[in-house]
């Protein structure tokens, strides 16, 4: 299958926070395989900016570097790495005070698209914000991308969406959730949308219940001091649980457009009910053998922060009343698997004699890895003998699908900025939408800390706490197995 690439229209993008983390691990390998792909046109630039100094050759190198480091694998003609280095520049900047600014205006040229790329902490996104305002950078040409966190309660976040409106329309302000940008999660969509056979059954009536998994076997390593104000309801669930929950739970849109399908998702939102404190299952990890506990890693040995969530919600409208959303997401756990399962109800009545019992189908959608999915079906067991039932996956794995390139599935950074480029908003998330998902996270955690709740442990490489298994065995239903 030959994969159609529509190069975008030429560029200029501005990465604040260039040699951060995410600069090296994410967003400089991702532009890479798009010019790979031969989708970035000649004349687009890249310029790091940061507070360090660098020359140009000296980020050229750090690029390189991260390319080699973060890329590895992927195959790009030769000479390619040179052509795109070419296009990269560094100015150094202070985004508090004076330092790089009419550099950087002198830098940008008329008539194109520019982004600035706010890769660096949220108390950042306001001065930065003014400053391009200051010397010209922030028309209507202009578009900027900010990451999470986007705030830490519904207060901050609001306050963050009044900075950027002072200088921003809504329509220039890209709010990244990477989880967005995965193959697989706009493939939800495509499946949902784009075939007849699931929408009939896709409500309380045909569905059991619906189980979200984000299972990470990495712990909280050097990010200690950050995740500890934090923890898995808003490092996790607040932005990319909620945003699978969206799209899975949503109404069809009447086009795939980016408001349609921003407000079908706001009203998901809207329609969360209140958790019961039954419902939610915290947890922090252990240590194991030489790996460090969570405990290990944060300066407050007493801290009550959650590594891992189990939640029970409930949908209050007329598709989702009475089906029953099982999220759960931690670190330290057996396996790195994130997955969705629709769990349709039982065959009311079995008509065959020797079938042991009533059967079920399942839709599970992988994200990671091994992206794809399989929908669980009952077959007759091959062979003489009986009419013996079994069940069997129908598998799609996007790899195989994809044919011999299919395992340069695109990272979802990849994805996301030229969308950005494209000026399409579709897979970021509007402020509106965000503030909702703060309303609804705020009070769950204002309870557990007025009732003083703390984790519970659980060990390194297990599926969580054992009452996380409970918030399910009570309702007489089963996680999926967290296995790689
Ligand atoms: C980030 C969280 O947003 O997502 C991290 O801050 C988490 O804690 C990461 O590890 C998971 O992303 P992915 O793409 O590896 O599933």
């Amino acid at each position: 299958m030959v994969s159609r690439v529509i190069p975008v229209e030429s560029f200029d993008l501005v990465i604040f926070g260039g040699t951060g983390d995410l600069a090296r691990r994410k967003i400089l390998p991702a532009l890479f395989r798009r010019f790979c792909a031969g989708q970035m046109e000649d004349g687009a630039r890249i310029i790091g900016a940061a507070r360090s100094e660098h020359t140009t050759a000296e980020y050229r190198r750090f690029v390189a570097e991260a390319i080699a480091e973060f890329n590895a694998g992927r195959s790009c003609e030769t000479g390619t790495l040179d052509a795109f280095l070419d296009s990269i520049s560094f100015v150094q900047i202070d985004a508090m005070g004076d330092t790089g600014w009419s550099e950087l205006a002198g830098l940008m040229q008329p008539d194109r698209v520019r982004a600035f790329y706010f890769s660096v902490g949220p108390s950042l996104f306001g001065p930065l914000a003014e400053r391009l305002h200051q010397h010209g950078m922030a028309d209507s040409d202009t578009r900027i991308v900010v990451e999470k966190p986007f705030g830490r309660d519904l207060d901050s976040a609001r306050a963050l969406n009044v900075t950027l409106a002072q200088h921003f329309d809504e329509s220039q302000i890209y709010r990244i959730d990477h989880y967005l940008g995965k193959e697989t999660v706009q493939n939800l969509m495509a499946v949902r949308f784009g075939n007849m056979l699931f929408e009939p059954l896709w409500n309380s009536q045909y569905v059991d219940h619906i189980q979200i998994t984000v299972a990470e076997t990495v712990g909280v390593g050097g990010r200690g001091e950050y995740y500890d104000k934090s923890g898995a309801m808003r490092d996790m669930v607040q932005n990319h649980l909620m945003q699978l929950l969206c799209l899975i739970a949503m109404e069809p849109p009447a086009k795939f457009d980016p408001d349609a399908v921003r407000d079908e998702k706001l009203k998901v939102i809207r329609a969360l009910d209140a958790v019961r404190a039954e419902d939610i299952v915290r947890g922090q990890y252990l240590a194991e053998a030489e790996k460090p506990g969570y405990l290990e890693h944060v300066d407050d040995q007493t801290s009550r922060t959650e590594s891992f969530i189990a939640l029970k919600l409930g949908i209050s409208n007329w598709r989702w009343a009475g089906t029953p959303f099982y999220l759960r997401t931690g670190k330290r756990l057996r396996a790195r698997t994130s997955e969705i399962a629709v769990v349709f109800k039982e065959t009311p009545h079995s008509i065959f004699e020797d079938d042991g019992g009533r059967h079920r189908n399942i839709l599970t959608i992988r994200l990671q890895p091994n992206e794809g999915m399989d929908l669980g079906v009952t077959i007759k067991e091959p062979g003489p003998g009986g009419m013996r039932l079994i069940d069997v996956p129908l598998d799609m794995t996007f790899a195989d699908a994809l044919g011999p390139d299919g395992e340069d599935v695109p990272d979802a950074y990849e994805r996301l900025i030229m969308d950005v480029v494209r000026g399409n908003q579709t897979l970021f998330m509007r402020g509106d939408e965000v503030e909702a998902a703060w309303a609804w996270t705020d009070p769950l955690i204002a309870a557990w800390e007025a009732r003083g709740d703390r984790p519970q442990a659980y060990e390194s490489g297990s599926s969580g706490p054992e009452d996380a298994l409970m918030l399910m065995h009570r309702d007489g239903r089963r996680w999926r197995e967290i296995r790689p």
